[in-house]
């Protein structure tokens, strides 16, 4: 198969900053993606649904500004999310529901990755806000890590599974969770046989690409560091396996996470892998590696909004097989941005 047309896809797990960070971005994801569930991790986060309205406003000036009436961007939609605290009022859970912006609810656990601070410190002091996720039926979208130092960094992910997602599970059963950016094959196992209609899970192109081995080839690559972090082969074999399945379960999420290139390149950089410029070829070369690009359709565009209860996009993109360069380095504000595999060949294009 050289040319593979899908219905347009979504990317429900994206983020897109603030600011001249937004600009730089905005339009790459809009260029192949409808629409995006955007994290709130900005400083400060977002946390109410005054704050995601006006988020939303910004980021669609901001496609305006430098997307202009480029046709591949117009319509796209940001679809909102707001940062779970210790404080979160279940009120805003409700004013969220009924809002038609804001879409779910993110639990990042205090300190597990970037602008996670202000996160949730344990799942007691978030009990009434879940029930009321639960019963106004709002999705609650995970970064499954713990964040316990003592913890091996490669198991925080299996860790997390046992000692919080399991008790959240029985206790809330009917909340709609997705479990984000899973890398490891005791969380796919998870999602496979949790119920599909109140349970899914993204998986970025990264994992299903790359093993841990890629962030020492010839040297240390921060290029390739993100959280959860890359793990070894026989879980992206896992997750290959998990996306490829077909199970309405999985679905695609970038975790795109735009960095400056100083901010990556140095003693202590940032967790991040910029994949937007280039994410469905990436899905595609994944998909290709395994021979069921005839999957990569459901996985990109349909289990997403059907797990999101939104209608399935409309129109279609095409993707042929052509090798390209990667480029080694994006605009980015007044600085650059390296996006993931810069400088490497790929062998699938949209085409415009
Ligand atoms: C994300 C970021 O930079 O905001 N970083 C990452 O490594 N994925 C945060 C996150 O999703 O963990
Ligand atoms: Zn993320």
């Amino acid at each position: 198969m050289d040319t593979l047309t899908l219905t347009r896809p979504d990317d429900w797990h994206l983020h897109l900053r603030d600011g001249e960070a937004l600009r730089a971005v905005v339009a790459a994801t809009a260029r192949q993606f409808a629409r995006a569930i955007v994290m709130p991790n900005l400083k400060p986060p977002v946390t109410t649904v005054a704050q995601a309205t006006a988020y939303r406003d910004r980021i669609l000036a901001a496609l305006r500004e430098t997307a202009g009436d480029e046709p591949a961007c117009s319509g796209f939609e940001p679809l909102m999310t707001l940062y779970l605290t210790d404080r979160t009022p279940p009120d805003e859970v409700r004013r969220a529901r009924e809002s038609g912006v804001v879409h779910a609810v993110k639990l990042y656990p205090a300190g597990a990755t970037t602008n996670s601070d202000a996160g949730v410190t344990s799942m007691a002091a978030v009990r009434a806000t879940l029930e009321a996720m639960q019963a106004v039926d709002l999705p609650l979208l995970i970064h499954g890590e713990v964040v316990d130092p003592g913890v091996d960094v490669f198991d925080r992910e299996k860790v997390f599974i046992d000692t919080v997602l399991e008790s959240l599970r029985r206790d809330f059963p009917a909340l709609r969770i997705v479990f984000e950016h899973i890398t490891t094959r005791e969380a796919a196992q998870w999602v496979a046989a949790a119920p599909a209609a109140t349970t899914g899970a993204t998986i970025t192109a990264h994992h299903l690409l790359y093993e841990r081995n890629a962030l020492f080839k010839g040297g240390i690559r921060p290029h390739w560091y993100c959280l959860p972090v890359l793990k070894r082969e026989t879980h992206r074999r896992a997750l290959l396996d998990a996306a490829t399945s077909g199970d309405p379960r999985f679905f695609l999420g970038t975790d795109s996470a735009p960095h400056a290139r100083h901010l990556k390149e140095m003693a202590c950089g940032c967790a991040g892998c910029y994949t937007a410029p280039h994410a469905i070829e990436l899905y595609a070369a994944a998909f290709d590696s395994v021979g069921r690009l005839d999957r990569l359709e459901g996985f990109a565009s349909h289990h997403g909004p059907d797990f999101y209860r939104l209608s399935r996009n409309a129109q279609r993109v095409t993707v042929r097989r052509e090798t390209w360069t990667v480029p080694e380095a994006l605009p980015f504000g007044a600085g650059s941005i390296v996006p993931l595999a810069a400088g490497e060949p790929l062998g699938w294009r949209l085409a415009s």
